[in-house]
């Protein structure tokens, strides 16, 4: 079949560097033991994650573990395409287990996700598991949720105004803006056709994911709290 790529290679398609590298790969290394053969994986998006699956596609190369992927992006998805993986969907099966990385990690293991606009599916793939594995570098961990980045929602375009009203009467909002895409004029639309506001609290409380996401026309939050899943970093 004809690729759109002749020269398709997974680190030329990431095409970016990728900070602390080796720390995330001997992660990766560790993360991708747990791959049985016939395994249906959600895969998060981000430099970790992609340095996961470059894990797991090794080690089905060298022992024939054949997996089958569930992406969070269009990202992962060329990714999975360069290494020949196989991908489905979360509407076709349920994953056995998944992997993804983080923007920050408290105490208590709650988590801001979303830097690279994948929140909603990277929700839903962590939603749909009962076996997650949060793979972060020492950087990652925080004491107070919100202190090096802000807080991604993904919101329906109709529903900016509605959306900035709204959090405007928050007085822990200490600043809001919408992502603008970078090698495109405007602001950047995500794999769901939304827009991200990028917002700073001052304060996160437990039930902020849940009074956020009570604003019509929020989509989701990158906020993700109680999730529980099983955070590797060392
Ligand atoms: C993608 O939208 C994000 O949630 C990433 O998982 C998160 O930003 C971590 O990315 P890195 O692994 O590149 O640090």
């Amino acid at each position: 079949m004809a690729k759109w790529d002749d020269d398709q290679d997974a680190d030329k398609i990431w095409g970016r560097d990728i900070s602390n590298r080796a720390q995330k790969e001997q992660l990766a290394t560790k993360v991708a033991k747990r791959l049985k053969k016939g395994d249906v994986v959600g895969v998060g998006s981000g430099s970790t994650s992609f340095l996961v699956l470059r894990a797991l596609a090794s080690r089905r190369d060298q022992e024939e573990l054949d997996f089958r992927a569930i992406t969070t992006s269009i990202e992962m998805e060329l990714i999975c395409a360069a290494l020949g993986i196989t991908t489905t969907t979360l509407q076709a099966e349920v994953p056995d287990w998944s992997f993804d990385g983080a923007d920050e990690v408290d105490d208590e293991e709650n988590l801001i996700k979303g830097r690279g606009g994948a929140l909603l599916r990277e929700k839903l793939v962590i939603k749909a598991c009962t076996e997650s594995y949060i793979v972060i570098d020492p950087s990652k961990r925080v004491s107070r949720l919100g202190s090096k980045f802000p807080v991604p929602i993904e919101t329906i375009p109709d529903a900016i105004h509605i959306v900035y009203q709204e959090l405007s009467k928050m007085s822990v909002v200490e600043s809001m803006v919408l992502r603008q895409a970078v090698a495109k004029d405007g602001p950047v639309i995500t794999e769901n056709g939304n827009v991200i506001f990028d917002v700073k609290f001052s304060k996160i409380d437990k039930d902020m994911e849940s009074k956020l996401k009570a604003i019509v026309g929020v989509v989701e939050t990158g906020l993700f709290i109680g999730y529980k899943p099983t955070i590797v970093s060392e």
